[in-house]
């Protein structure tokens, strides 16, 4: 009803708004300063049990599955296991490949969804150890895989998840780093990295402040039918959940690819009406995505550039521009999908749409 949705219009806003709240809770107690690692009680394993994890997998869908994608980056590079992320149904009828030394992480906001929790019973029966991330307490999911790691965000309303999947990113990175400090992360690294974690509120909160600049760049593009997303490295999934947040409630056809992807089809279709969004914040291959969207430029394709404060060389380029704080590249996909939220929400609302309810979908897919 009204009387919780507060002050806000929709739920998603007040969702979107809570960000900085919810990660603080994510993150409340779990960050071990000293050590410099993460405490996660829901997941401890020996030092011994840690080193033997061969493999990470991760399974989830749709947004949750973004965020996993999210995470393989993270136990790659910091932790340095090798990763995987799966859809989770696919990962459950493919008869995967599953050894007692994988570490099965099944990622739900809701703890319901039907074929995350087959692939979680898929993956017991093959002997991994699984572990769920969850927001809803006591749900299936959290319950089945008996050992993980709660969000703490607060209930979701709005169909299109915003705040889980920031709590979800939040929460693998200190999966990750709780890891990498069994293996090969040095203390200090590991310190450093809890630093950058905790400003993560403070980071969400400098993109929640250009609310009314997204706005205005998202009217000026509200009647748009197609719409593109370009990133690359930790900054592909937050591509392709930025065109994922604009489909499901703005009903815009828009599609998230990898930078390099672009110019082996996608391009055909760019045209002066076609806005493509590109991810331009400073982590490696930057120049490479720059080239990319330049080339979306050069074909009349209008640019709304994502990039990192101060980089005015790159900001001077284009006509739309949204500044993302300095971070980390690990760090960055939670400040940048604000901004892409914020932008769908408001390109959602100039079209007047339902938002917390689009069509056809459901908060919770508890069927196949
Ligand atoms: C539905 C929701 C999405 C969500 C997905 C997975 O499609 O509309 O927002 O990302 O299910 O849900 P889960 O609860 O498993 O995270």
């Amino acid at each position: 009803g009204a009387a919780e949705k507060g002050d806000y219009k929709h739920f998603m806003l007040k969702e979107m708004f809570e960000q900085p709240d919810a990660i603080r809770n994510a993150i409340r107690g779990r960050l071990d300063f000293d050590m410099g690692t993460a405490v996660l009680s829901g997941l401890e394993f020996s030092p011994r049990d840690s080193a033997l994890i061969s493999r990470v997998l991760v399974v989830g869908c749709g947004t949750s599955m973004h965020a996993g994608m999210v995470g393989e980056y993270a136990f790659e590079e910091m932790a340095g296991i090798p990763a995987e992320v799966e859809q989770a149904a696919e990962f459950r009828y493919r008869n995967p490949i599953i050894t007692p030394h994988d570490l099965v992480v099944a990622i739900s906001q809701s703890g319901e969804t039907a074929d995350t929790l087959a692939a979680v019973r898929e993956a017991k029966h093959k002997g991994a150890t699984v572990a769920g991330i969850c927001n809803v307490v006591g749900s299936t999911i959290a319950r089945e895989t008996g050992r993980g790691v709660y969000l703490h965000a607060g209930p979701e309303i709005g169909v299109a998840s915003t705040k889980a999947f920031t709590c979800q990113v939040s929460v693998m990175l200190m999966m990750a780093l709780k890891i990498a400090r069994t293996r090969r992360m040095p203390r200090h690294e590991g310190e450093e990295m809890c630093r950058w974690i905790e400003r993560l509120p403070e980071l969400v909160e400098k993109v929640l402040e250009q609310n009314d600049a997204i706005k205005a760049v998202a009217e000026k593009y509200a009647k748009c039918e197609n719409a593109f997303f370009i990133g690359r490295g930790y900054l592909f999934p937050v591509a392709l959940e930025g065109a994922l947040k604009l489909k499901e409630i703005s009903y815009v056809h828009a599609e998230g690819y990898h930078a390099a992807e672009l110019k082996h089809g996608p391009i055909a279709l760019l045209q002066e009406n076609t806005p493509v969004v590109a991810l331009l914040n400073d982590i490696p291959g930057k120049d490479k995505t720059l080239g990319n969207a330049e080339e979306c430029k050069a074909r009349n394709a209008p640019v709304i550039a994502v990039v990192s404060e101060g980089d005015e060389e790159i900001a001077d380029e284009f006509n739309d521009v949204i500044v993302i704080p300095n971070c980390p590249p690990s760090i960055t996909p939670i400040p940048t999908v604000v901004a892409l939220q914020l932008l769908s929400y408001h390109i959602a609302a100039a079209r007047g749409c339902e938002i917390d309810q689009p069509r056809n979908l459901a908060k919770s897919v508890t069927v196949e």
